[in-house]
């Protein structure tokens, strides 16, 4: 049985909140979508059920909403068990304590030269201007291929974001990218001394005794640039959006910048730029008073539990500054797939706020944000958000 619910197609973000707070509302863990086969989890409690039951809910179709694609090698998101273990050890050196403190200077570096570059009092877009090419900095830097190629792989890989789940490997944008990294990482097989970065991780990795094929070095590069770019740069965009649109609160963080954490972990709630992930229940599983049969989907929505009134009170739809419970959102999961990149992504989005706050006190909107109105089903978040100063 399905219903008429669809919690993916494009209306405006406030009437799918809207529909997500009935769905909260009428309290049951699993409701019936429009979409054959998958139901959608729609509150905080069950959610984190739902990620913390790796064992039988499996992540092998996540983010797939159709089966019609050519297998795709399978990527961190999408493996379980042992395979998934092997891959976060592997690209985990990347993302750890001492990656992030090396990589806080330089981040902070690169939000300079990017903000020297900007033209003098404005106008700019917070998330095309800063948040875009601040994030695709450092994941080419990370990954260690030139930074001079981040605007082009960024183009590659929003427009093959968007066609999933279609058929990417016969795209001309999926031809370019593969090449791209099919030759660096030739170039970078040949160095007798090789940079410890992500591509040297993966070229010089074996999947059960047999090395990365190049279409895997390539794959798990772009789901790194899927996996940080937007997500952040929305965040940032969403974030400096609701510090701007009420004045007080820029001045409130400009005046005790200890509230910084506290603004960037209500914007990753508020905002939820991945807003679901997904899992196919491998055995019987019972979510509260459900019963998830073997085989079915769910939708666990991180969008509608960082939004679930019980537990970040009456006003959760609300940006509030000042909101203690923020730091229980979502945004990156949960459990054992918990973003790999999220101490990142608050290097990023902290070292911009604070450089922001710091060099252009003045900021104000010249247009409110315009929120990207579930043109992808994935991502959501502000596609502008335009300042001067
Ligand atoms: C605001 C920014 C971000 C948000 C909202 C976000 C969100 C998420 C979420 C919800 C998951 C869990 C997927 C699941 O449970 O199925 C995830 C996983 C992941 N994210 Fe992020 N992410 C962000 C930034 C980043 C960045 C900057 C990177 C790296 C460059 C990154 C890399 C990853 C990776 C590799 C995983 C897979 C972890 C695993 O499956 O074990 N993310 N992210």
């Amino acid at each position: 049985m399905t219903s008429s619910f669809n919690p993916l197609i494009g209306r405006s973000i406030e009437e799918m909140r809207a529909d997500l707070a009935t769905q909260r509302a009428a309290a049951a863990p699993v409701v019936e979508t429009a979409l054959p086969g998958m139901g959608l989890v729609p509150r905080f409690e069950h959610v984190r059920t739902a990620l913390l039951d790796h064992e039988r809910l499996s992540t092998k179709d996540n983010f797939l909403l159709a089966g019609d694609s050519e297998p795709t090698p399978l990527l961190i998101t999408q493996s379980d068990g042992a395979r998934h273990t092997m891959l976060r050890d592997l690209l985990r050196p990347a993302f750890n304590r001492a990656a992030m403190k090396d990589a806080g200077p330089w981040i902070r570096e690169l939000v300079d030269e990017l903000l020297d570059h900007l033209p003098p009092g404005g106008p700019a877009d917070v998330v095309g201007d800063i948040g875009v090419p601040l994030t695709a900095a450092v994941i080419t830097r990370l990954i260690g291929v030139p930074g001079a190629d981040a605007g082009r792989l960024v183009e590659l890989t929003q427009a093959l974001a968007e066609m999933v789940p279609a058929n990417l490997f016969v795209t001309p944008e999926w031809a370019e990218l593969e090449a791209y990294f099919r030759a660096r990482s030739e170039e970078r097989r040949l160095l007798s001394d090789k940079p410890q970065d992500v591509l040297t991780m993966l070229v010089d990795a074996s999947v059960d005794g047999v090395p990365m094929s190049d279409r895997e070095v390539a794959f798990h590069a772009f789901q790194l640039f899927a996996a940080g770019v937007e997500s952040t740069s929305f965040t940032l965009g969403w974030t400096v959006h609701h510090l701007l649109v009420e004045r007080e609160r820029w001045d409130a963080l400009r005046a005790d910048r200890s509230l910084l954490a506290l603004a960037r972990e209500e914007g990753l709630r508020h905002c939820t730029a991945i807003r679901w992930v997904a899992r196919t229940a491998e055995a019987e599983v019972r979510l509260g008073s459900a019963c998830v049969r073997p085989a079915e989907r769910l939708l666990v929505s991180l969008e509608s539990a960082n939004l679930d009134e019980d537990v970040f009170g009456p006003d959760a739809d609300r940006f509030d500054l000042h909101r203690e419970s923020a730091r229980k959102h979502v945004a990156f999961g949960y459990g054992v797939h918990l973003c790999l990149g999220a101490e990142l992504s608050r290097l990023e989005i902290d070292a911009a706020l604070d450089r922001l706050l710091d060099r252009m006190p003045g900021l104000h909107l010249v247009e409110p944000a315009a929120w990207d109105d579930l043109r992808n089903p994935l991502f959501s978040g502000p596609r502008s958000a335009r300042v001067s100063w």
